[in-house]
């Protein structure tokens, strides 16, 4: 039954970001990843488990057919970190939650379709699952219980994804600056200024990148990392003082700097326009603002501010929240669905000796109790007796194994078509 699979789960709901990496495995010659999970495996007699860590979670997920008591989060962290203090231990032990059957199978299918993500709809954890999957697949820790319900987990995300808008509308400033920009009419050729060679410039440079910008010049205090980003664009680099000697013009420029006061003032605004007269594409992500209001002010420019994109990125967000209210809907049927799958695939399992036995009887047939006859045969005659064999020994194992699924789906809907069942539970 559902009973036996059971999650144990560290969260950013409840745990600081810090607390969850200490439960991250960590690839330590002596205790590498797979050793210890084959060790809790033993010691807690797991029959498959895998195991997944992303920013936000660390989580083992386990099967265990006969009734267990569970894992104490205390025991779990002192297996792991043996090193941490007691108190520290105790802590973190304090935010693992021990959840079974149908509510842990729940919990998989809301991680897997990002619906526990601290950016809600990140379609990233698909992917991360997959993988976590397959290294614990690959170290032998998993088994056909595991198998089945994560290949069930990935089709029930996918379904997420593609019947809700979880995914959809962007949350990052970056994104959310560059359709902006799109808005105004952004073509190739363009020449883009970018000032600043940071972590965030260096995302814009991913979005122009992927839209095949390469006109570009970028200025930055430190000349390396202008360098780093004009390499990766194909464009050319200069030093944050050469913008005042600037002759060439440009259609969008790109601001975000550290800096506590504005880099672009009107004189170096108004140089950099090279005698230029037509409205320009401005954007600023610093906070404070790197470009000063008086620019802003006296200049035609679509100008596009880290604030702006705030508001957008909120309202993105409320919708997202939206979205996943239907997604939970869509996952409550996805569960009953996974517990006729699993019957199902119990009732398969359970024919194998059958299927087995009816293999030996036909083997037996044509070697032993038809045997001399057989061979007496010419040989279109005990092809023709091996198809037929073939097929009746196909259908053998078809006509019971139909019959079975029938009565576990009956008894499905029937389960289904109660009111007060919760579904998450097993
Ligand atoms: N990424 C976002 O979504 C996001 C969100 C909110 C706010 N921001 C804002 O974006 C700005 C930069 O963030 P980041 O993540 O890219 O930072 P970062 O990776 O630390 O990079 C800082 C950049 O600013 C330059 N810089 C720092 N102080 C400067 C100064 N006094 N004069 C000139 N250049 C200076 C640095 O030049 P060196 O290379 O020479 O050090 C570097 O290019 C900040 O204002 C931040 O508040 C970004």
């Amino acid at each position: 039954m559902l009973e036996g699979y059971h999650c144990l789960t560290l969260t950013h709901r409840e745990a600081p970001l810090e607390t969850i990496g200490q439960l991250v495995l960590r690839n330590d010659a002596d205790r590498t990843p797979e050793l210890v999970l084959q060790q809790l495996k033993t010691r807690f007699d797991w029959e498959e488990v895998f195991y997944l860590a992303t920013c936000n979670r660390v989580l083992f997920f386990y099967y265990q057919a006969v009734p267990a008591k569970g894992v104490e989060p205390a025991t779990l962290v002192a297996l792991l970190r043996p090193d941490l203090p007691a108190q520290k231990q105790a802590e973190t032990a304090s935010y693992i939650r021990q959840i079974n059957g149908g509510e842990a199978i729940q919990h998989l299918l809301e991680v897997a379709s990002s619906m526990d993500s601290l950016v809600i709809g990140e379609r990233e954890v698909i992917r991360q699952m997959r993988e976590a999957f397959e290294q614990s697949r690959d170290w032998g820790l998993t088994g056909d219980h595991l198998r089945l319900l994560m290949r069930f987990t990935i089709e029930t995300a996918k379904s997420v994804y593609s019947q809700t808008g979880i995914g959809e509308k962007a949350l990052s400033v970056v994104a959310l600056a560059f359709r902006e920009m799109e808005k105004h009419g952004l073509h190739r050729d363009q020449r883009i200024l970018l000032v600043g060679a940071g972590q965030t410039i260096a995302l814009v440079a991913k979005f122009l990148d992927k839209s095949g910008f390469r006109n570009t010049a970028v200025f930055n205090r430190s000349l390396d990392k202008a360098e780093a980003v004009a390499e990766y664009l194909g464009g050319k680099a200069y030093p944050l003082e050469a913008l005042a000697s600037y002759q060439q013009g440009f259609d969008v420029m790109i601001v975000c700097t550290g800096a506590a006061n504005p880099i672009i003032t009107t004189d170096l605004y108004e140089q950099l326009l090279a005698a230029e007269t037509g409205p320009k594409t401005v954007v600023d992500l610093a906070v404070p603002n790197n470009v000063a209001k008086s620019v802003v002010a006296n200049f035609p420019m679509h100008y596009i501010q880290i604030e702006g994109l705030r508001d957008a990125a909120r309202e993105n967000l409320a919708y997202r929240e939206k979205e996943r209210e239907k997604a939970a809907v869509l996952i409550q049927d996805k569960i009953y669905e996974f517990r006729q799958r699993w019957h199902e695939r119990q009732v398969e399992r359970s024919m194998y000796p059958i299927a087995e036995a009816i293999k030996a009887v036909r083997e037996k047939a044509v070697s032993e109790v038809f045997g001399k006859d057989f061979d007496q045969l010419d040989p279109a005659a005990q092809e023709l007796v091996h198809r037929m064999l073939a097929y009746m020994e196909k259908k053998c194992v078809a006509i019971p194994m139909k019959a079975v699924k029938e009565i576990v789906l009956h008894a499905s809907r029937e389960r289904k078509m109660q009111p007060a069942t919760d579904p998450a539970k097993p």
